[in-house]
């Protein structure tokens, strides 16, 4: 299939490489900076295995760049459209990116047959953008085909996902899109496009609210002494229930979670329903940073010009975004409390914020600390030398923000003297000598 698809985000990216990879001819558009740096391969996102794949796909000629979408879907099957959508500041979401690509359509007096939105949109909104195409005079159907990629693993949730859903009208667009994902073995959910558009919001709105559950239980561990990870295994065993995405800790982070909450709260405000669970999904997410500044205090007494290293940077491993990471809200937390910041993340080399020094080694960022946190379960953190680690720092205080270390690592440090090991929803653990010096 020739299928164009404009915008190499993320999705737009991920989706435009693996759709080559599935033998399709795939023109991606963007603007021209973006496209000259992918032409010399130059990406600006870091997800594992997507730079070697692009250059495969390129070299084997089924993915061409483009920065105009009129000339690149002049002979195309369908238009794909993966361009960003963020949240305005009243609560709705912007579409801005996508009335701007089919204005020049509109403009130039051509469509291909089929417009697939990728972009995550609020419902109702492929009726609209196809009643205005018909407006224009172009007899297109728009098609509603949500991505459920999580980055750090986008390639592989891409190629081998849990299932494919298509918003659509009619059984030729239903026919076009069984095609583009032919040779992708998963269940496939055909619906109308508000459904479809529904699943994605309500998708991550459901993940989130499994996140902050887990949270919120950790809380109530920390009061009885008991383990959030022995609970949410025993919970997570129920397969109504599931095992992933109850993992406690800082709390969730990235573009999309809080973002999708959001919109689909101003869904349900502009039918006059309010989601009241959602927002108590996002109000115990938002606890979740003072917890941790509320634990350093009370370890600490004043924090006025205590040291914090940091581990971890970005909202999750195997990424360099730093979109909403829960790095932000501590570091804005500790900038108003005088605590003083040095990070360190594996690939995230500098924060566009003055409060923080950003250094290239775990080891330099622990210099002389009053205690580390680990923000990101990067899992390199594992296997860092914590007792040499912990010689570096002032006070040998570990917080453990996902709760990462594993029980020998966790043995190493409390070996040490004074030290103190704080998880998330469980009971802390110390060295004799701390024990001693606080009885
Ligand atoms: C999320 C969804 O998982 C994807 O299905 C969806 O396509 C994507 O949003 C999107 O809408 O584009 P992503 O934001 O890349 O993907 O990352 P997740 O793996 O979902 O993690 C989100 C946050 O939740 C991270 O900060 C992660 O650390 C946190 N998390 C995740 C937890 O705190 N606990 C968990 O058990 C799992």
């Amino acid at each position: 299939m020739r299928l164009t698809l404009v915008g190499t985000g993320y999705v737009g990216l991920v989706a435009a490489v693996c759709f080559a990879k599935l033998g399709h001819d795939v023109i991606a558009v963007d603007r021209e900076p973006i496209i000259r740096g992918l032409l010399e391969n130059k990406l600006n996102i870091w997800e594992p295995q997507l730079e070697q794949m692009l250059a495969d796909v390129f070299a084997m000629g089924h993915l061409r760049f483009e920065t105009d979408v009129v000339k690149a879907s002049a002979d195309a099957d369908a238009l794909m459209v993966a361009v960003g959508t963020p949240t305005r500041p009243d609560g709705h979401t912007d579409l801005g990116h996508i009335h701007e690509v089919l204005a020049q359509l509109m403009h130039s007096a051509t469509c291909p047959p089929f417009v697939i939105i990728k972009s995550t949109v609020p419902v109702g909104t492929c009726d609209e953008l196809e009643a205005s195409l018909l407006a224009a005079g172009l007899h297109t159907e728009v098609v509603f085909n949500p991505e459920f990629l999580r980055q750090g693993s986008a390639l592989n949730d891409f190629m081998e996902p849990d299932r494919i859903v298509f918003g659509c009208k009619t059984p030729q667009a239903e026919t076009r899109l069984r095609k583009l994902y032919d040779g992708i073995e998963a269940p496939i959910h055909v619906c109308e496009r508000r459904s479809a558009e529904l699943v994605k919001y309500a998708s991550n709105a459901f993940l989130a609210m499994k996140i902050s559950f887990s949270n919120m239980m950790s809380d109530v561990c920390e009061g009885y002494g008991a383990d959030i990870r022995h609970v949410m295994s025993g919970v997570g065993a129920d397969r109504r229930i599931g095992p992933e995405f109850l993992s406690a800790g800082v709390g969730y982070g990235g573009s999309c979670f809080s973002k999708d909450l959001q919109a689909l709260m101003t869904t349900g405000k502009l039918i006059g329903r309010s989601l009241p669970l959602l927002e108590a999904v996002a109000k115990v997410n938002d606890q979740r940073i003072p917890r941790m500044i509320a634990k350093l205090i009370s370890l600490w007494g004043n924090p006025m010009g205590k040291r914090l290293c940091v581990l971890g940077i970005s909202f999750k491993p195997n990424t360099n975004d730093v979109r909403d990471a829960p790095f932000l809200t501590l570091l804005a937390q500790c900038e108003r409390h005088g605590i003083e910041v040095q990070a360190y993340d594996p690939v995230v080399r500098q924060v566009g914020a003055k409060a923080v020094k950003v250094l290239d080694s775990p080891y330099t960022a622990a210099a002389s600390a009053d205690a580390v946190i680990i923000m990101t379960e990067w899992p390199q953190f594992a296997e860092l030398d914590w007792p040499y680690l912990l010689h570096l720092m002032r006070q040998p205080l570990v917080l453990d923000g996902r709760n990462l270390l594993p029980s020998g690592v966790i043995a190493q440090i409390v070996n040490e003297d004074n030290a103190v090991y704080v998880p998330v929803g469980r009971p802390m653990e110390c060295s004799s000598s701390a024990r001693e010096e606080s009885l």
